[in-house]
């Protein structure tokens, strides 16, 4: 490592890690193999930089981190190390994790010194390094501490420790921060920055996973934004701001901007090549959990002051005093419905956007029910079947069952849920909560 040295962004890069063509697919409670998560991944590591991995909840960033550290195997595809290819756990590669999993008996002296246990290293080194390590990132005074006692930045940092200490060449990191409050989350990425645009910690490279688009902006070099369902790569961006960054500049800003409207691409329909399964597009789209006052209240946020019908999201995040990327799923479900559509980082209300903020509650409730029935296949399905049927009911878990051909039981789930309460809104279906089971509002 170059001790001393500060880091700069000509050096000559060799190549670390080769991502190629990488699939992913798991087993399906019934024993099938499930949807793919990911899909022909293929991406590289190169000596000295921080990439990030960016793309939200469920598109396979773990899964992909998992198979980068060999803990897993992929359906496809090969990840090599240093030209080799990798077949299971890695020497020269270490992962921290989002949650710290740390052993509660051990205190944090100890919990560091386990990086070490598997390998043949002294007691006396395996000491010294891990009190190194310690100090390093900033727990010196709390060798003797366990876990208990220590909030969570500080657990974190232990994990830290505990990645650093085997002197890794690659540095993986699964959210490291997203347990973390605020505040204690921005320290410790400033002062992981530090050390590493010094060239202090014994590491070369970094591969980080976040769902956090700032996040990403502030600390990679270059970010590898993968899509949902199934996980591709959708765009790769150069960062080339210096550090350290600042969050108020306009080219950070601009880079936000971009990155958001990337991911907020309307989405693609689950599954390609089982489009025609169903009439409509997007059956089997995996659909989040949003609230229809939700959806009404960043309507009308868009429409009101200062914003008359556009808004830059960031901003509009600031003023309902949320991340960026919790609006994800808002600003998602509004782009699905046409009530707003994204504009170079900008969301935009539609006519039937406008339309529905200036509509009292029945009107706005006629509006969304038709937007529905037109936009979301599923909700059409439901309404069909109901109609067809001479009892003018179904059970959700005939429904439940076609999802989770397309996804997960949890996301399957999740979907049916949001149709439900969507439904309800629009006046398309009453539904029962203790039969599960869906029947016609007004039966003729
Ligand atoms: N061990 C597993 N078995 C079955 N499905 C899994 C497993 N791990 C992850 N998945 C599924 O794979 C998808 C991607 O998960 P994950 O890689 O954790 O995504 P992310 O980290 O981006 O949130 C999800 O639909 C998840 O339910
Ligand atoms: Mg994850």
């Amino acid at each position: 490592m170059q001790d001393g040295n500060v880091r700069t962004s000509f050096a000559s890069k060799k190549s670390l890690l080769e991502v190629r063509n990488i699939s992913q697919r798991y087993q399906t409670g019934s024993g099938e193999l499930g949807p793919a998560v990911l899909d022909d991944v293929s991406l590289d590591l190169k000596e000295d930089e921080i990439v990030g991995l960016l793309g939200r909840s469920g598109c396979g960033k773990s899964s992909l981190l998992r198979i980068v550290s060999g803990l897993i195997f992929p359906s496809g595809g090969v990840v090599s190390y240093l030209g080799q290819k990798v077949a299971g756990p890695v020497d020269g590669v270490a992962m921290v994790f989002q949650s710290f999993a740390l052993f509660p008996w051990l205190t944090v002296l100890a919990n560091v010194e386990l990086g070490l246990r598997a390998k043949q290293i002294a007691r006396d080194e395996a000491r010294r390094r891990a009190l190194k390590a310690i100090d390093l990132i900033g727990l010196d005074g709390f060798e003797s501490a366990f876990p208990k006692e220590l909030s969570g930045g500080m657990r974190q940092r232990v994990g830290f420790a505990r990645a650093l200490v085997v002197h890794p060449n690659i540095l993986l990191m699964d959210e490291p921060f997203s347990a973390l409050d605020v505040l204690t989350a921005e320290t410790l990425r400033t002062d992981l920055l530090d050390l590493w645009v010094e060239g202090r910690m014994p590491i070369k490279s970094i591969l980080m996973v976040t769902h956090n688009i700032e996040e990403a902006v502030l600390m990679c070099d270059r970010i590898v934004v993968l899509s949902s369902n199934p996980g591709r790569i959708a765009a790769e961006i150069q960062v080339r701001l210096q550090h350290p960054r600042d969050r108020l500049d306009p080219e950070f800003r601009q880079l936000v901007d971009k990155i958001y409207a990337l991911m907020t691409k309307r989405p693609e329909p689950v599954a390609p090549g089982r489009e025609g399964a169903f009439p409509g597009l997007g059956f089997g789209m995996a659909l989040p959990r949003v609230s229809t006052n939700t959806l009404a209240g960043m309507i009308e946020e868009i429409a009101a002051e200062p914003y008359l019908g556009r808004a830059d999201l960031p901003a509009l995040a600031d003023s309902l005093q949320m991340e960026v990327d919790e609006l994800f799923p808002v600003s998602e479900t509004l782009q699905l419905l046409r009530f707003a559509e994204i504009e170079e980082g900008d969301i935009k209300l539609t006519p039937a956007g406008h339309r529905f903020a200036e509509a009292d509650v029945d009107v706005r409730k006629k509006l969304f029910g038709d937007h529905l029935l037109t936009y979301l296949p599923l909700a059409a399905r439901i309404k069909l079947v109901l109609d067809e049927r001479p009892t003018h009911t179904a059970r959700a878990v005939r429904f439940l069952e076609e999802l989770e051909d397309y996804m997960s039981e949890d996301y399957a789930d999740r979907t049916l849920k949001s149709v439900v309460n969507w439904g309800r809104y629009g006046e398309l279906f009453a539904y029962d909560e203790t039969s599960e089971t869906f029947s016609l509002e007004n039966p003729q």
